[in-house]
């Protein structure tokens, strides 16, 4: 099994969301960013009920893993990921993100994600506070920081998201948590410089990769590419400027 914990923290890590490839060619497309040097797989599952939209579930997942190695990162808007949290492990996801907005019990979410083998990440909208999710911290894997209201590929980035990025990175270093932070909506060439600089290293990006005019393989580097600004907010965190 892939595992995020693996990758040190200093790391930009890119993971490409699958929202915005073509259904038809699906296969050939996530094997193509793959080998462009995506090491994640961003899979958005939509309920219709968390946020106002539908996309795909188990079967598309599992689909996919009997052709891929990479390690999937699947971001569950839905409500009660405890009861789909094993659907999901089951399908082939490494990593499993929920909403702190769900109706389930943060905890037992966690505890039932590592039970399943995946390490757990949580995330959350962009009117709820960072502080919403300081409680979980020290179990979790990675958290998600939304930078569009959650439900649609292709919105525009929403800046005011930024100091909520700088506020996590605050309390992991504060902590000294291994917590990854992950940003999610509207991500590219525009913005990665500031989210790295407030100190989010992996980088979903579905519109910005899967859509680069340059090809894939460029909208994956232009991410990677960010790494010099996340090593200034880590040391910037730690005090050290
Ligand atoms: C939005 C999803 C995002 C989205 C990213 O609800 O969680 O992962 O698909 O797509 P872009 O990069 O196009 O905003
Ligand atoms: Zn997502």
């Amino acid at each position: 099994m892939l595992d995020i914990r693996k990758f040190a923290r200093n790391r930009i890590l890119v993971s490409p969301s699958i929202l915005a490839a073509d259904f038809c060619e699906l296969g050939r497309e996530t094997d193509e960013v793959v080998a462009s040097g995506a090491e994640l797989l961003h899979l958005d599952v939509m309920d219709g009920r968390l946020v106002p939209n539908i996309s795909f579930g188990v079967p598309v997942i599992a689909s996919l893993r009997r052709r891929s190695c990479a390690l999937f990162d699947a971001h569950l808007m839905i409500d009660r990921p405890l009861f789909y949290a094993p659907a999901f492990a089951k399908a082939g996801a490494d990593h499993i993100t929920f909403h702190v907005e769900s109706s389930d019990d943060p905890d037992a979410t966690i505890d039932r994600i590592h039970e399943l083998g995946c390490t757990a990440g949580m995330s959350l909208k962009p009117a709820t506070p960072a502080e919403a999710l300081f409680p979980y911290l020290d179990k979790l894997e990675m958290v998600l920081v939304m930078t569009v209201e959650p439900g649609f590929g292709g919105q525009s980035f929403m800046a005011d998201q930024v100091p909520k990025i700088a506020a996590f990175r605050r309390e992991i270093v504060r902590r000294n948590l291994h917590c990854h932070i992950e940003v999610d909506g509207g991500i590219g060439e525009k913005n990665v410089g500031l989210v790295a600089a407030n100190g989010a290293n992996v980088l979903v990006a579905g519109t910005s990769v899967f859509r680069h005019p340059e090809g894939m393989a460029r909208g994956v580097k232009v991410l990677h590419d960010a790494v010099g600004l996340l090593d200034s907010a880590l040391s910037g965190a730690r005090g050290e400027e």
